[in-house]
């Protein structure tokens, strides 16, 4: 079931104390997708999440670089289009910028102009909710664009940062360190 698989998830992430700056504990995906069970566990359970969400989402926006790795996963189910967005300089063509804090730097966030159409449902994904001042650009540039943030969905929560009560739409996390 959904919880064992979580269960599962939760002990291949390792922590790294003092990374990438000193009292900073980086919690590390990767250690996830090093074990094939463990990833299709946390395919698995994003996939059920974004399943029963009503209305039904219209695109899935994934966030660079670790949501590059998840989203897709949740667009191909869904039969949406995968939107990224970007750091600073990365995409072509005209986009919409924000810029943003994190847990321990600040930058800039991009989105390209006609990616998001007005009016469409968006679920907004990337690998870990910390201070929310990614997750908050992300909601911002999607807002901008036209369209409504349904939910943002994270597989790790650093509940201790307080993040979600920064972020100006639902959050579901799958797990909490
Ligand atoms: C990490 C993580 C989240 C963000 C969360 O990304 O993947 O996107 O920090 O932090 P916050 O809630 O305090 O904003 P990072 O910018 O390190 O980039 P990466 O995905 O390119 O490694
Ligand atoms: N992004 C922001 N804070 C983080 C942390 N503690 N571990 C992994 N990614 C992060």
């Amino acid at each position: 079931n959904l919880e064992e698989k979580i269960n599962i998830v939760k002990a291949a992430i390792t922590s790294h104390p003092d990374f990438p700056k000193k009292g900073v504990i980086f919690r590390d995906i990767f250690g996830a997708l090093l074990q094939p069970a463990a990833f299709a566990a946390l395919r698995d359970v994003l996939v059920a999440h974004a399943r029963q969400l009503s209305p039904r989402p219209d695109a899935v926006v994934a966030l660079d670089a670790r949501g590059f790795l998840f989203g897709p996963l949740i667009a191909l189910e869904l039969g949406v289009p995968l939107v990224p967005v970007r750091k600073r300089g990365k995409l072509p063509g005209a986009v919409r910028s924000v810029q943003y804090q994190l847990e321990y730097g600040q930058d800039t966030f991009e989105m390209q102009d006609g990616s998001i159409s007005k009016g469409q449902n968006v679920l907004i994904v990337d690998d870990l909710l910390a201070t929310g001042g990614t997750m908050s650009a992300a909601c911002q540039l999607v807002s901008e664009a036209g369209g409504t943030v349904l939910g943002c969905l994270v597989i790790i929560e650093l509940a201790e940062l307080g993040g979600r009560q920064k972020v100006p739409a639902p959050v579901t996390t799958l797990l909490e360190f």
